[in-house]
């Protein structure tokens, strides 16, 4: 593949900029992490690299893809007007484009981000995941009997655990009740409720088409909790470090599996990346019951590629550094079929 491609790198900005604008000194700033690592790794590859960042008007990714011609688009977009679902929209519009571009697929997209989609596609393939219940709102609100207490309540279509705290579990149901009242009011946003799976959270991150890679396994530790607490990657355990340095919670590469585990786990991860339509690249959540069941509690079609996070990480440990990853991102955008 040329070194000399035209590599134009779309991502949310939090204010209007015309095309062109030079985004260096938002890029000194730690929330723009992503944005800048990839840009250094496209700029550091050789490639020619221009910025877009999209925010309230389309038309300006449409002007630059008519007068700059890329040839491929390194896609971080994520919201649209502070809507997240419209993540799969600029795909579709880069897709009708005719640009190849990095990340899920529309159809990937829209799967992933619906927590109940993903598992009815899921079941359907006989994959393990949560029984679960959808409530929408201005529907009426019940415990359904075929659902085993403790639940955890989570928004249908967030990330990043926004909505989720330990008050998110619920062992009855005037619990249950305010849990979901509390996500159809307060996040305004539509509710499931899964029953809570006990055992090890795993990350598993995935690269690839149609040939598939696993990096080695990261896993969430949560040392300080007592043994009867829920343990949950809640908002604050992710993002709060003074939270995660008194309850003891870390990131870690995952410990020893039963044996013969980590290929089952493999296997199901696999099947479930490509039942959900994901390509690029993606990473599972799951959880690993003390009897040894695999279950799947969320497909993060996107998921963050800061180097610090998940993935970059579980890459750089699978022999792919940052660079590479970055190329190799790239030279799949090539590869994959857009349907
Ligand atoms: N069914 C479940 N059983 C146990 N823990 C869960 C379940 N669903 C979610 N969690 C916990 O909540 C965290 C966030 O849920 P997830 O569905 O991954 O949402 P997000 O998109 O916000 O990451 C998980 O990483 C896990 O710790
Ligand atoms: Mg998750």
């Amino acid at each position: 593949m040329s070194k000399n491609l035209k590599v134009l790198l779309v991502f949310d900005s939090p204010y209007f900029v015309p095309r062109g604008y030079d985004f260096k000194e938002e890029f000194k700033e730690e929330d723009w992490g992503t944005e800048c690592q990839v840009y250094k790794a496209l700029c550091d590859i050789g490639y020619q690299v221009t910025m877009l960042g999209l925010y309230n008007d389309i038309t300006i990714l449409f002007q630059e893809v008519k007068e700059s011609k890329p040839d491929v688009v390194f896609n971080l977009a994520e919201v649209f007007t502070q809507k997240s679902h419209f993540d799969k929209n600029i795909a579709w519009l880069l897709e009708m484009l005719g640009i190849p571009y990095t990340g899920g697929t529309p159809a990937s997209l829209l799967i992933c981000n619906n927590k109940a989609i993903s598992k009815e596609i899921l079941s359907y393939h006989r994959i393990k995941v949560p029984r679960f219940h959808t409530f929408y709102r201005d529907h009426r609100i019940w415990l359904p009997k075929r659902l085993r207490l403790p639940l955890i309540i989570k928004p249908l279509c967030e990330e990043a655990s926004r909505g989720i705290s330990q008050a998110s579990v619920v062992d009855n149901e005037d619990a249950f009740n305010e849990r979901v009242k509390f996500i159809h009011q307060s996040m305004n946003s539509d509710a499931i409720a899964e029953e809570y799976i006990e055992g090890r959270e795993l990350y598993v991150s995935i690269l690839g088409n149609k040939r598939l890679k696993i990096f080695p396994l990261r896993e969430m530790k949560f040392g300080g909790f007592g043994e009867d607490e829920p343990r949950v990657a809640t908002y604050k355990a992710k993002w709060d470090y003074d939270y995660r340095e008194k309850w003891e919670i870390k990131n870690v590469f995952a410990g020893r599996l039963a044996e013969g585990l980590d290929r089952t786990i493999e296997d199901i991860c696999k099947r479930a990346y490509r039942v959900l339509n994901m390509s690029s690249y993606g990473r599972l959540d799951i959880r690993v019951s003390p009897e040894g069941q695999v279950y799947i509690l969320e497909a993060n079609a996107n998921p963050c590629l800061e180097i610090d996070d998940e993935f970059a990480i579980s890459a750089e440990k699978g022999g792919l550094p940052y660079k590479k990853l970055v190329r190799k991102l790239i030279k799949l955008a090539f590869d994959k079929e857009y349907i």
